[in-house]
């Protein structure tokens, strides 16, 4: 399977900042067709990048959304439905820590918010975390880690894929992205591969759990993920790819990352 990177651009960019970024990624990635790149602008950059993107179309970089609403259209001022996205993005990342802690999102919405984007056609790109810091032992020697610090992790990861068929369930990709590690928190730390690692394979070892082929499911890393030290995370035999935040709003900072997911 190839490695899969998407860029989450948050609420970041004007207009031309996007099309500058967009294009400047599209045509380093002219020799990265051994990475699917997926680039997530905000929602009002969507088609006007989609538009830059056609000019000259390269088949493994296409778009995300950040976000969707669970409703098929009506009453819901601000929000966005899956339909609508359809077209224009086959990505679209559910349950980010921001939305989780800045706008109440529960698993309950989250699991709605999956089947709509499924329903639709569009693939969900499931972020799921710990809060709490592991201690510093562990980052060296996640082996010795009790399960009980991965295991909200588990839960969380049952919650949000309850009413999904196993069919839909396989369409997922997982983001594993502990929210200590993610570079808008206060005192954020990356987490070193091996941890990771340790916790992706508990992840599949999940998936495989709850259905058929559930280890074939993506897992990406994401976490203050930077050219720096792309490398070691690729290098993980449970990780598949990445979610970048900060360091995707640098062109040659994510064609870096890109390259390594490659070679990892
Ligand atoms: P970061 O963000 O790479 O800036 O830590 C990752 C994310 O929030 O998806």
């Amino acid at each position: 399977m190839k490695p899969f990177v998407a860029a989450n651009w948050k609420m970041n960019t004007t207009l031309s900042e996007a099309l500058i970024l967009a294009n400047g990624v599209k045509n380093g990635a002219e020799s990265l067709s051994a990475c699917e790149i997926v680039l997530c602008p905000p929602f009002p950059w969507l088609v006007p990048v989609a538009e830059a993107l056609k000019s000259h179309p390269l088949k493994h970089v296409s778009l995300g959304a950040q976000n969707v609403f669970y409703k098929e259209s009506g009453a819901y001022t601000g929000e966005v439905a899956a339909p609508m996205l359809k077209g224009v993005v086959e990505y679209v990342i559910i349950g980010h820590s921001e939305r989780r802690r800045v706008f109440k999102e529960e698993a309950a919405e989250i699991s709605l918010k999956l089947k709509a984007a499924l329903a639709a056609g569009l693939t969900p790109i499931l972020c799921i975390g710990e809060k709490k810091k592991p201690n510093a032992a562990w980052l060296s020697h996640p082996e010795d880690m009790p399960d009980a610090h991965t295991r909200p992790v588990l839960h969380d990861l049952d919650e949000c894929l309850v009413g999904l068929s196993k069919e839909e369930i396989l369409r997922v990709i997982v983001a594993y992205e502990p929210v200590w590690a993610i570079s808008s928190n206060a005192g954020a730390i990356p987490a070193t591969g091996h941890y990771a690692n340790q916790v992706a394979d508990k992840i599949r070892g999940h998936l495989a759990h709850l259905v058929p082929d559930g280890q074939k499911i993506r897992i990406l890393y994401g976490g203050s993920v930077t050219p720096e030290n792309a490398a070691e995370f690729a290098h993980q035999s449970q990780i598949d790819g990445f979610l970048v935040g900060g360091a995707s709003l640098k062109i040659q900072s994510f064609l870096k990352i890109c390259r390594d997911a490659i070679t990892g």
